[in-house]
């Protein structure tokens, strides 16, 4: 059987997917040739492309980590992408056994290959949905039998909010999250950004991304902060100031190292809901 012809129903294999895309540059295997061919050719011609995701994924990480740390045990997980190496229930497991993750993507692909992983594993489970339907992804039953919302939950929002456009009101979706979990839940939330990419990676990154099943809309610096209005926004590291970074400076143990240009692609924040 052919590559294309082992897609998973509802997967189209000749449109790269971002899950997909993603699910490459951290080395997995849930991708197809069309999803490599423009891997490499927004590699060519982005040389930081997977430098910020890596550092993306590394913060992705230690704020689920240090969100633990801080007696969280329960998280909701929102455009998860495809589970690979260190994804989050194997992160917060590692430090609460007990600790509950749902994740959340609209991606049949997710859908496809958590089932396996995820079948032994009582205290995690997928629900495949758009993020932008709030109403269902919360009163999903298989949400609701993992996670209790009126105890504090762990809201991670990792590089997806830059797959909404501005009219679908990301700000407003990302306050009805808010909402319905219980005071003392954090935010995390990652987030593309054009501040520091020359103008020819820019039309690269648009010129890819209209090839794929979805476009981005990278966001200045201060439209990305206001995904945390309201919230009391933590020090990125314990000798820092509580503030918006860059992804691969939250958490970093040598933030000269971790300074990329890779991870300037991508600001970063973790906020307490009061
Ligand atoms: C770049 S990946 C990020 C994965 C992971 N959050 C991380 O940061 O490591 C973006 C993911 O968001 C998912 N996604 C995009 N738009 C979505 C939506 N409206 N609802 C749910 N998932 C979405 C994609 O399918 C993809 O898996």
């Amino acid at each position: 059987m052919s590559e294309i012809e082992s897609a998973p129903p509802g997967v189209d294999p000749t449109v790269p997917s971002p899950a997909r895309l993603y699910d490459y540059f951290l080395g997995g295997t849930h991708n197809f040739q069309a999803d490599r061919d423009l891997a490499e050719q927004l590699r060519a011609r982005i040389p930081d492309f997977a430098d910020a995701v890596l550092a993306n994924r590394g913060f992705h990480v230690r704020a689920a980590a240090w969100i633990a740390s801080q007696g969280i045990s329960q998280f909701l997980d929102l455009g998860s992408g495809l589970p690979t190496a260190n994804n989050t229930h194997e992160t917060v497991q590692a430090l609460n056994p007990d600790a509950k993750v749902v994740y959340v993507d609209n991606d049949p692909i997710v859908g496809a290959h958590a089932s396996a992983l995820l079948a032994a594993n009582k205290s995690t489970a997928l629900v495949v949905a758009d993020m932008r339907d709030p109403v269902t992804v919360l009163a999903s039953p298989v949400l609701r039998d993992t996670i209790d919302l009126h105890a504090p939950v762990g809201l991670l929002m990792s590089a997806v909010l830059h797959f909404i456009p501005d009219d679908g009101d990301p700000w407003g979706l990302v306050a009805r999250y808010v909402a319905a979990v219980a005071p003392g839940s954090y935010l995390a939330v990652s987030h593309g950004t054009l501040d520091r990419m020359p103008p020819d990676q820019i039309q690269a990154g648009r010129d890819g991304y209209a090839r794929s099943s979805a476009n981005v809309y990278m966001r200045p610096e201060a439209d990305i902060a206001r995904f945390f209005d309201g919230l009391e926004m933590q020090p990125p590291r314990p000798d820092a100031e509580p503030e918006l970074t860059y992804v691969g400076l939250w958490g970093a143990e040598d933030v000269e190292a971790a300074d990329s240009d890779g991870s300037r692609g991508l600001y970063c924040g973790v906020a307490r809901k009061p």
